[in-house]
C-alpha cells in the first residue's frame, strides 16, 4: 500500500484545518445571529461554547485521525470492534457528501456576485427591493445556479485532486492568508465610513435581555458547525499529521483563528451597514440582500463588493475541500481507490445531488420533503441532526469506549507534557516544571479533558440537540 502522505508543516495542518473552519458559518451565519441574540452577550457565551465543547472535541477528533490515520470510518474501526461505531463514521462520511452538496450551491452564489459586482457595480441594487428581488431571480434562474454550483465544486475538486500537500496544503498556504487581509481590509474599510460606530455598538454592545436560554443552544450549535466538528472532517484532517506535532496547541490555533474571523467579518459587515443608512436585522438575508445595497452606494463600490465576496468564496471554498476529503479518504482507505478516481466521482456525483437543492430556490420551489424545500431538508438533515449527534459519540466514544487514557498517550507524543501541564501554571504564563511540582495535587490540562468529554460535551450537545430538532422548546 501507499504510504500516507503526510503535512507538510505544522502550519499547514493548522491552515487548512482553519480553512475547513473558516466558512460560511463563520462570514454569513455568525454576524447576524450575534446581533440578532444580544452582540456582546452572544459573543460571551459562543466563547464559552467553543472552550468548554469545541475546543474539547477539535482534540478530540484530531486525537482520533492521528492515532488510527484513517478517514471517520476506518478510524473508528481500528479502534472498537463493534459495528455501532462503524456506523458513527458513517454517519460522518455521509454528512460530507449531503453538507457539501447544498453548501456548493450557496458556493456558488458567492461566485455569481463576483461577477455581478464586477459586471454591474451592483447597479441593480439601488433599494433593498431591488437587491432582493435581483437575489431572487438569481437563485430561482435553474442555469445559473447550476452553473455556479457546477464552477464551485470544479474549484473543490481540482484542489482535493491534487492531494494532500500539493492540493490542500498548498492552497490553505495561499487562500487563508488571503482571508486575513482581505477581512482586515474591510474592517479597516468599514470603520472609516461616518456613522460606523453605531454598527460596532449593535453589534458587540451587551444586551442581556435578548440573551435567553434559546441563545445559549444557538451558540452551541453554531459552535459546533463553525468548527467543523460532528463529521470527522477534523478526524481526516488529523489523519495526515505525523507523530511529533503537538496536537493541543494545534487545536487551540484552530480554534482561535476560527473565533478571530467570525468576530472580524462582524466588524467587516454592520458598521458599514449601518454607515450607510441600512437595517441591520435581515438576518440570513443580510449578505446577499442588503450589502449589495451598501456597495451601490459605496465610492468604488464594485471593488469593495468585489473583495467582499471573494472573502465568502475563498472562505466556503476551503470548508468545501474538506468537506471533499472526508468522502475521498473514505473511499481511498477502504475501498482502495485511487483519490484522482474518487475525487472525480465522487465530487461529481455531489455536484448531481446538489442539483435539487439548487432548483429548491425556483423551478422546484414547491417541491418538498418532510415539508420543506431539498435545501433546507439536506441541511436540517446533516446539520441540526448528523453534526450534533457526530460529536455526542466522538465524546462518548473517547470519554467510555475507547478511554481517556490511551487517547492522552497519543496526545503525549509530540507534545509529551500535555498530561503534566499543571493548568494554573499554565495561565498564570509559567514554564511548566513537572518535578517542581509533583508533590502538590492540581488539575491538570488531560483530566479537564478527560472530564469535558466525558460529562459535559455529551450532555451540552445532546441538550442542544433535542432543542434544535424541537424535542424541547425554551
Ligand atoms: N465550518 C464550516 C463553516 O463554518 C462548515 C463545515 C462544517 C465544514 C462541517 C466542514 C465540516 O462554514
Amino acid at each position: 500500500m501507499e504510504r500516507r502522505e503526510h503535512w507538510s508543516s505544522r502550519i499547514g495542518f493548522i491552515l487548512a484545518a482553519a480553512g475547513s473552519a473558516v466558512g460560511l458559518g463563520n462570514i454569513w451565519k455568525f454576524p447576524y445571529i450575534t446581533g440578532e441574540n444580544g452582540g456582546g452577550a452572544f459573543v460571551v457565551v459562543y466563547l464559552l461554547a467553543i472552550i468548554f465543547v469545541g475546543l474539547p472535541v477539535m482534540l478530540a477528533e484530531i486525537v482520533v485521525g492521528r492515532k488510527t490515520q484513517r478517514n471517520p470510518v476506518g478510524a473508528y474501526m481500528s479502534l472498537h470492534r463493534g459495528q455501532f461505531w462503524k456506523l458513527a463514521g458513517y454517519m460522518g462520511v455521509l454528512a460530507g457528501f449531503l453538507i457539501l452538496s447544498f453548501y456548493s450551491v450557496v458556493g456558488g452564489w458567492t461566485l455569481g456576485y463576483i461577477f455581478k459586482s464586477v459586471a454591474t457595480g451592483f447597479s441593480f441594487a439601488s433599494t433593498i427591493k431591488d437587491s432582493s428581488s435581483e437575489f431572487s431571480n438569481f437563485t430561482a434562474s435553474p442555469y445559473y445556479s447550476i452553473l455556479c454550483h457546477a464552477v464551485f465544486m470544479f474549484l473543490a475538486i481540482a484542489i482535493v485532486y491534487k492531494g494532500i500537500r500539493k492540493g490542500i496544503e498548498r492552497w490553505s498556504k495561499i487562500l487563508m492568508p488571503t482571508i486575513f487581509v482581505i477581512i482586515l481590509v474591510l474592517v479597516f474599510k468599514g470603520l472609516s465610513l461616518k456613522g460606523s460606530m453605531e454598527g460596532v455598538r449593535y453589534y458587540l454592545s451587551p444586551d442581556f435581555s435578548k440573551l435567553s436560554s434559546r441563545s445559549v443552544l444557538i451558540a452551541l450549535g453554531h459552535a459546533f458547525f463553525s468548527l467543523s466538528l460532528g463529521m470527522g472532517a477534523m478526524i481526516t484532517y488529523g489523519s495526515y499529521l505525523s507523530k511529533n506535532e503537538n496536537l493541543f496547541k494545534s487545536s487551540l490555533m484552530v480554534v482561535i483563528i476560527d473565533t478571530v474571523i467570525a468576530l472580524l467579518a462582524g466588524l467587516a459587515i454592520f458598521p458599514a451597514v449601518f454607515a450607510m443608512g441600512f437595517p441591520p436585522d435581515a438576518g440570513p438575508g443580510l449578505v446577499f440582500n442588503i450589502l449589495p445595497a451598501v456597495f451601490a452606494k459605496m465610492t468604488f463600490g464594485s471593488f469593495w463588493g468585489l473583495l467582499f465576496f471573494s472573502l465568502v468564496a475563498i472562505a466556503a471554498l476551503t470548508s468545501a475541500v474538506s468537506l471533499l476529503e472526508v468522502v475521498t479518504a473514505y473511499f481511498v482507505d477502504e475501498l482502495k481507490m485511487k483519490r484522482t478516481l474518487a475525487v472525480v466521482i465522487f465530487g461529481t456525483f455531489i455536484f448531481l445531488l446538489g442539483i435539487p437543492s439548487a432548483l429548491s430556490f425556483g423551478v422546484w420551489k414547491h417541491v418538498s420533503i418532510a415539508g420543506k424545500s431539498f435545501f433546507d431538508f439536506v441541511d436540517n438533515l446533516a446539520s441540526n441532526y448528523f453534526l450534533p449527534l457526530g460529536g455526542f459519540f466522538i465524546s462518548v466514544f473517547i470519554g467510555w469506549v475507547w478511554g481517556v487514557k490511551p487517547a492522552v498517550d497519543e496526545i503525549r507524543h509530540g507534545s509529551a507534557n500535555f498530561a503534566d501541564v499543571h493548568l494554573i501554571a499554565l495561565l498564570a504564563g509559567l514554564k511548566d516544571d513537572p518535578s517542581h511540582n509533583s508533590d502538590i495535587h492540581v488539575v491538570t490540562l488531560a483530566s479537564l479533558w478527560g472530564i469535558f468529554l466525558r460529562f459535559i460535551s455529551p450532555v451540552a450537545v445532546f441538550i442542544a440537540f433535542l432543542f434544535t430538532i424541537g424535542a424541547i422548546r425554551l
